[in-house]
């Protein structure tokens, strides 16, 4: 584990229970933080400190035929502890495969797989082509083995008890854009239960404005990137007066993830800490806004706030330009103030 994530996971545990429940909400059922995962009889062929979190890997075909081989989870992705006992959940495991690395990794035990069965792939590859598997993964003449076989992907889960119990609501139902609007043919899709922005010419700049309106709030966004895309979210903006924006990832140096502009040009706030975001995987950036003052953090290292005179509530607009794809996992968002609610604060128009 890089120092980096150790780092984050004790600056996290020192700041308090509502952004512990934060990191508890993640897509895989996450267990009280305070329970053990039960202790297998056999660790050694036993994947049960993995079903723990993740469920949903106990039917799928690469876990199934492996672990008949005692080719456990432990075996491919490493041990683990450090993960599996990150009650925050925010350490990876030991190791983990980029698309690009998945072929020389089954190889090295299936030299040939298919030699026996080429009348089999070519009926498969005739029946699927083009279309999702139940795994998301679409097949084509250049899939990956994990495209074909199994369906060893993470899927998204609701909201973790905990943090409903703290007060956050997700903003992404995970299967379509229901409580945003986007700007027509502007390549916002929801797929495998995230939202993504598909940016490239001729459109300049994807928008999705969500229809709340929201005054104080803690707002969190976790996020991944493609390519060269830029993407920030605008607070208690409108389409029309956008505002305030803090950037999620930015392509020059500075503004970096974390920085906040105004009207997308003035730098209120400039994160220039490089080492924070992690750039292969997930990220969270965490705003509070509490009146005019505005804080910042990402992966929960705190950034610096600025204090803004502008609207004392209005909409979130997620932005994204450049070229490539911007991909939001959870929005999560949790009102602040006593202040009796108008009917869920929705504005129509
Ligand atoms: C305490 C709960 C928990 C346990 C136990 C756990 N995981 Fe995870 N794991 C998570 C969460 C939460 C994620 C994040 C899901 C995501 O990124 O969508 C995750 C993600 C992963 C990922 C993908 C990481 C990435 O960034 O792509 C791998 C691989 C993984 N876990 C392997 C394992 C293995 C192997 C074990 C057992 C040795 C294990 N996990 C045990 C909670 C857990
Ligand atoms: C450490 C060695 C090892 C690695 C790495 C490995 N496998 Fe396997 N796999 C096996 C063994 C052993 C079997 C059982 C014997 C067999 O069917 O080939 C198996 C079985 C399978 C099966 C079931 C075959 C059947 O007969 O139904 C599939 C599919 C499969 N592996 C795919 C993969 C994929 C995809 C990867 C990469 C993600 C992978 N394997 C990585 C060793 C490995
Ligand atoms: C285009 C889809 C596709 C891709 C890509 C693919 N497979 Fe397969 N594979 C199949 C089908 C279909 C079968 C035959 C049905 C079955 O046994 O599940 C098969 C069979 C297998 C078998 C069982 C072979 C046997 O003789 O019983 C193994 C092992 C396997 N694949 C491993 C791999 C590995 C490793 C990769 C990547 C290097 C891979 N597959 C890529 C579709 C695919
Ligand atoms: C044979 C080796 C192998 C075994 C066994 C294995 N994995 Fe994986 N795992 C992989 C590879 C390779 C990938 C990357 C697949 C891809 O991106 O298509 C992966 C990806 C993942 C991911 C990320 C999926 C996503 O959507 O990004 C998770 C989570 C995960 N594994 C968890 C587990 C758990 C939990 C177990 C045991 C129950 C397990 N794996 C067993 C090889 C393995």
């Amino acid at each position: 584990m890089s120092p980096l994530w150790r780092g984050l996971r004790h600056a996290l545990a020192a700041t308090g229970p509502a952004w512990a429940a934060l990191l508890l909400a993640p897509l895989v059922r996450a267990p009280a933080a305070e329970s053990e995962p039960p202790k297998p009889a056999s660790p050694a062929a036993d994947n049960g400190l993995c079903y723990v979190c993740h469920l949903t890997m106990q039917t799928d075909e690469i876990t199934v035929k492996h672990l008949a081989e005692e080719i456990t989870c432990a075996k491919c992705h490493g041990k683990s502890d450090e993960h599996m006992h990150d009650e925050m959940l925010m350490t990876k495991p030991d190791r983990l495969f980029g698309r690009k690395q998945v072929e020389a990794m089954c190889v090295e035990c299936h030299d040939d797989p298919h030699a026996a069965k080429q009348a089999e792939v070519k009926a498969f590859l005739e029946e699927w082509h083009g279309r999702d598997r139940p795994n998301g993964r679409a097949v084509t003449a250049t899939s990956i083995c994990t495209d074909c076989h199994g369906t060893h992907v993470v899927a998204r889960q609701t909201l973790a008890k905990q943090a409903e119990a703290a007060g956050w609501v997700s903003l992404l139902n995970g299967r379509d854009l229901t409580g945003w609007k986007a700007s027509p043919d502007d390549g916002w899709k929801v797929d495998r239960g995230r939202i993504a922005a598909q940016v490239r010419a001729p459109v300049a700049a994807a928008e999705l404005w969500s229809e709340d309106v929201y005054a104080d709030f803690l707002l969190a966004v976790t996020f991944r990137r493609q390519g060269q895309v830029k993407a920030g979210i605008w607070l208690r903006g409108q389409p029309a007066a956008p505002g305030l924006r803090v950037e999620i990832v930015a392509g020059g140096k500075p503004p970096l993830t974390g920085s906040v502009s105004v009207s997308g040009q003035v730098l209120a706030l400039v994160n220039l800490r490089e080492d924070l975001l992690d750039d292969e995987g997930w990220n969270t950036l965490a705003i509070e806004a509490r009146g005019g003052r505005i804080t910042v953090r990402l992966n929960d290292a705190e950034i610096g706030a600025v204090v803004h005179d502008g609207p004392a509530e209005g909409r979130l607009g997620l932005h994204a330009e450049g070229h490539g794809e911007f991909v939001v996992r959870e929005i999560l968002v949790q009102r602040l103030g006593s202040a009796p609610a108008a009917p869920a604060g929705r504005v129509t128009d």
